[in-house]
């Protein structure tokens, strides 16, 4: 979604804010623009479409100043183009970036309006700059001035805004859309991710909801919502460069999909030591949390909720207690009835959407045990507001279609239930098998990466279809659900996915001969059922790709191509399965030439309802 940057330097800034835009591409976004103190005025180039036509524009009619902000927007009110892009301005002194949504702009746009202010745009955004604007009429600063900006406002903003008349200064302010300020030598930097302002710092602090801060050259101000200075002490990101480079790979998704065995060894690390779970991170109190846990409430969104279903049939099959999955849009606006002695857990690889954000507030007053995020972003706003926290530590994840955050996910969820488990007196015998499955998962998902040409031939059989069907049974229905949404993300293919249970009440309907039907077959409990549906399929002329375990005997036929997938664990073959979908998916949309890393439409990281 939107994303934010900006800069005070003595030394020019323009690359470095073009250069961020770039670095949040990955969020996804339809516009971009630049504005920058030349001078003794604001100038501003914005451009609908890509971060590269900014560019060539800034290359064409070249602005540079020391202070500036920057913005790549992703819309929300008013159409995608020139008009509706960032930075706003007001009276040709002051210009600002908004990452959220204002939902009382109307009423705001009404009295500015009325006080004779012109809007150019139909964003929400214009009224915090006219407001701001106002503000600075009856305040001395520009830091005052938004504070009480901030105030009228309902909804959720990061914003940045500078001053064409106090250009030695940017202020910001953040609720519920997450800023960082960034330091450097004689400069400051903010962004809406650190990823932003890596080729300039490592040194960030991350605002607090309410806050809000003035940033010079020398130096910040930091103060709360009431308008009380802060200390805050700068840390420094371990974060890796490499992480937002794609190397020798052709888009950020291929790369991340092969980083998988080296995420699975890394989640795992002092995780598992003398083959027994320690989830030291979560600490003692997690501890005494789970020993009287009696249910357990998984809330997510997207790739996210897909592995909490995954979970879900873990957890009633090792631990005996209900597990209850939800989404977190509807979660968060339905009365809920919570069973007595329940933890609310949620899964996000951002820690920043909007409606899984939302449900944990929801939840914190509704008598959980506590809450737990099970989360790839250690800075994020959902790590801030849980009790616990279960890090995923895939690393950046840039692709918007998530692979490698999912594959953690998985992994973590393991740990986490095999660590409730243990806190409730789980047999060691089933600690053992789990622990022996997870330490052969890197191996596992390597062997299934190097079928990697195997599955671009088999994808050309996808390429002109206009919808799949994939199919699954118990722990594999969340993978083929996975898979659906991968190939419908990145291929704009039209996929669905049924418990192949359900064939018969319905989906049977639709199969033809032009209908692929993707079948996830491990050899497991379920194995002969899934040999009925495919059967089924079969018998009315359906055209079957069927992933199967070598031990499962399922032959190439007429109508069945099988492709063999090496799964030795049971438990972990979620895992391993899911890495020949996502490279089908992948093969699938370079084949059709869509955006791979960038999807029309999509966003990385939600952050608006
Ligand atoms: C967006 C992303 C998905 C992601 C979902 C939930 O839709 O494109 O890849 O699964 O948000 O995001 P989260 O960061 O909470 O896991």
């Amino acid at each position: 979604m939107c994303g934010i940057v900006g800069a005070i330097a003595q030394r020019d800034v323009s690359d470095i804010l073009v250069e961020g835009l770039k670095r949040l591409e990955y969020r996804g976004y339809d516009s971009a623009g630049v504005a920058i103190y030349h001078d003794g005025r604001i100038e501003r180039i914005r451009r609908a479409g890509k971060v590269s036509e900014l560019k060539d524009a800034l290359k064409e009619s070249p602005i540079s100043g020391g202070l500036g902000i920057a913005h790549t927007r992703w819309a929300t009110h008013g159409e995608p183009n020139e008009k509706n892009a960032h930075p706003h301005m007001s009276e040709d002194n002051i210009a600002l970036v908004h990452n959220g949504i204002i939902e009382n702009h109307d009423e705001l746009r009404d009295e500015l309006k009325a006080k004779g202010y012109r809007f150019e745009s139909d964003t929400d955004t214009e009224v915090i700059a006219h407001c701001l604007h106002e503000a600075l009429k009856e305040h001395d600063t520009l830091l005052k001035a938004l504070l009480a900006t901030t105030k009228k406002l309902k909804g959720a903003y990061g914003t940045v805004a500078i001053d064409a008349s106090q250009p030695d200064k940017m202020v910001v302010a953040r609720s519920g859309s997450p800023l960082v300020i960034g330091k450097g030598i004689g400069e400051f930097f903010v962004a809406s991710d650190q990823l932003a302002l890596l080729p300039v710092t490592r040194d960030f602090i991350y605002l607090e909801e309410g806050e809000v801060a003035e940033v010079r050259r020398d130096g910040i101000t930091l103060l709360n919502a009431d308008g009380e200075a802060i200390e805050r002490e700068f840390e420094t990101s371990d974060i890796q460069h490499d992480a937002v480079d794609k190397g020798n790979y052709r888009h950020f998704m291929l790369k991340e999909i092969f980083e998988q065995p080296s995420v699975v060894a890394e989640t795992l690390e002092g995780r598992i030591v003398d083959h027994q779970v320690y989830v030291e991170t979560l600490g003692d109190n997690a501890a005494k949390v789970f020993e009287q846990v009696n249910a357990l409430q998984i809330i997510a969104c997207g790739t996210s909720y897909h592995a909490a279903l995954v979970a879900k049939y873990w957890v009633e099959q090792y631990l005996k207690i209900p597990c209850l999955v939800e989404i977190a849009s509807e979660y968060r606006y339905r009365e809920t009835a919570v069973i007595p002695n329940s933890l609310f857990i949620t899964i996000s690889q951002s820690g920043e959407t909007a409606d899984t954000l939302a449900a944990l507030n929801k939840a914190k007053g509704e008598g959980y045990l506590g809450s737990l995020t099970v989360c790839n972003s250690p800075a994020s706003s959902m790590v801030r507001e849980s009790d616990f926290t279960l890090l995923t530590r895939a690393g950046a994840e840039i692709g918007v279609a998530s692979t490698k955050a999912f594959t953690a996910q998985l992994v973590s969820l393991l740990l986490l239930m095999v660590s409730i488990g243990k806190a409730k007196g789980m047999d060691k015998a089933v600690e053992h098998d789990i622990v022996e499955a997870l330490e052969h998962l890197p191996s596992e998902i390597q062997k299934a990466l190097d079928q990697a040409d195997d599955i671009d031939r088999l994808s050309q059989a996808f390429s002109e279809k206009h919808h799949t069907l994939f199919l699954g049974r118990g722990q594999q229905y969340p993978i083929a659900m996975e898979a659906a949404l991968k190939l419908k993300e990145i291929s704009y293919i039209h996929a669905e996915a049924y418990a192949a249970g359900e064939l018969k009440h319905g989906p049977l309907a639709l199969i033809d001969k032009e209908m692929p039907t993707v079948v996830v077959a491990p050899n497991d409990n379920l194995l002969e059922k899934l040999k009925s549906n495919v059967e089924e399929v079969r018998s009315r002329g359906g055209n079957l790709f069927v992933f199967a375990d070598k031990s499962a005997n399922i032959q190439d036929s007429k109508g069945i191509t099988v492709f063999p997938v090496d799964s030795q664990y049971a438990i972990t073959a979620p895992m391993v399965y899911t890495v020949p979908m996502q490279l089908l998916s992948y093969y699938v949309a370079v084949i059709k030439g869509t955006d791979v890393d960038q999807p029309r439409n999509l966003a990385k990281s939600v952050t608006v309802e």
